[in-house]
């Protein structure tokens, strides 16, 4: 081969490794993905969730996650109806009764509960004496005596969810059902030894209903 063609070639090779050399050593964005050959396997076609992208009927900006209908509520999630006020507490008193049954377990689950969230205000027997409830400047009152002895499940319910006073609320912490399985245990320690205090004298809702308001309750204490 001509020598003239050989050292033509080799100068161009050496000018372009040095090029490649120098250039890729620049400072770059690290998050770019240099030069793309097959761009397809970089960009995916498909949305990803809370993503926008442009709409190809109306050329709209869009958002891939819709918001949710309104009034939604997430799945196994139960809304509470009484209104964190006296006419919510005072409903909830009347109508508002344990969806759990009274067993064994449920009660156990309650104490473990207990436990973990009150004992350290409310004490071990529920007579305001924990070593946090002691420390306050109103120490919380006995469960067996006065009027919490006969405080009904929807009022210790509501005052569980949404705090009393020093009480802070219990809703963020405990589901719905924790709460009703601490109620059980509340009531066993308002009576220790004897039977649950009996609901309310206007009792009407059998105890399936649960947290549901029937038709015959005021409106004002729901929110
Ligand atoms: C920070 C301490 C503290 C913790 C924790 C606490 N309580 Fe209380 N609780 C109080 C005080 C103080 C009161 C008195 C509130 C008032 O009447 O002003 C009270 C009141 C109550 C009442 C009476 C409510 C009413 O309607 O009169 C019940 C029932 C009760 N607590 C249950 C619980 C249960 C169950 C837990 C755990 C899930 C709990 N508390 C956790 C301090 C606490």
């Amino acid at each position: 081969m001509n020598k003239n063609v050989i050292r033509i070639v080799s100068a161009m090779s050496l000018f372009s490794c040095m090029t490649i050399g120098f250039t890729s050593c620049q400072k770059h964005d690290e998050n770019s993905p240099g030069v793309e050959f097959m761009p397809d396997m970089y960009r995916s076609p498909s949305l990803e969730s809370n993503m926008a992208y442009t709409s190809l009927e109306t050329g709209e900006e869009k958002q891939a996650n819709m918001l949710p209908v309104k009034g939604a509520i997430a799945r196994g999630y139960m809304p509470y109806i009484y209104g964190n006020d006296t006419a919510g507490y005072s409903n909830a008193g009347k109508y508002l009764r344990n969806p759990l049954g009274r067993t064994e377990a449920n009660l156990k689950q309650g104490e473990e509960l207990y436990g973990k969230f009150c004992v350290h205000c409310h004490g071990a027997t529920g007579q305001g004496d924990g070593l946090v409830g002691g420390k306050l400047p109103g120490a919380p009152p006995s469960y067996s005596a006065g009027a919490l002895k006969t405080l009904p499940e929807g009022k210790i319910f509501h005052s569980i969810t949404y705090g009393k006073g020093l009480m802070g609320p219990h809703a963020p912490l405990m589901t719905q059902e924790e709460r009703w399985k601490v109620v059980l245990f509340v009531q066993k320690l308002q009576n220790p030894g004897g039977t649950a205090p009996a609901a309310e004298a206007n009792t009407v809702v059998p105890a399936a209903e649960g947290a549901a308001v029937p038709a015959e309750a005021p409106a004002e204490g729901k929110k």
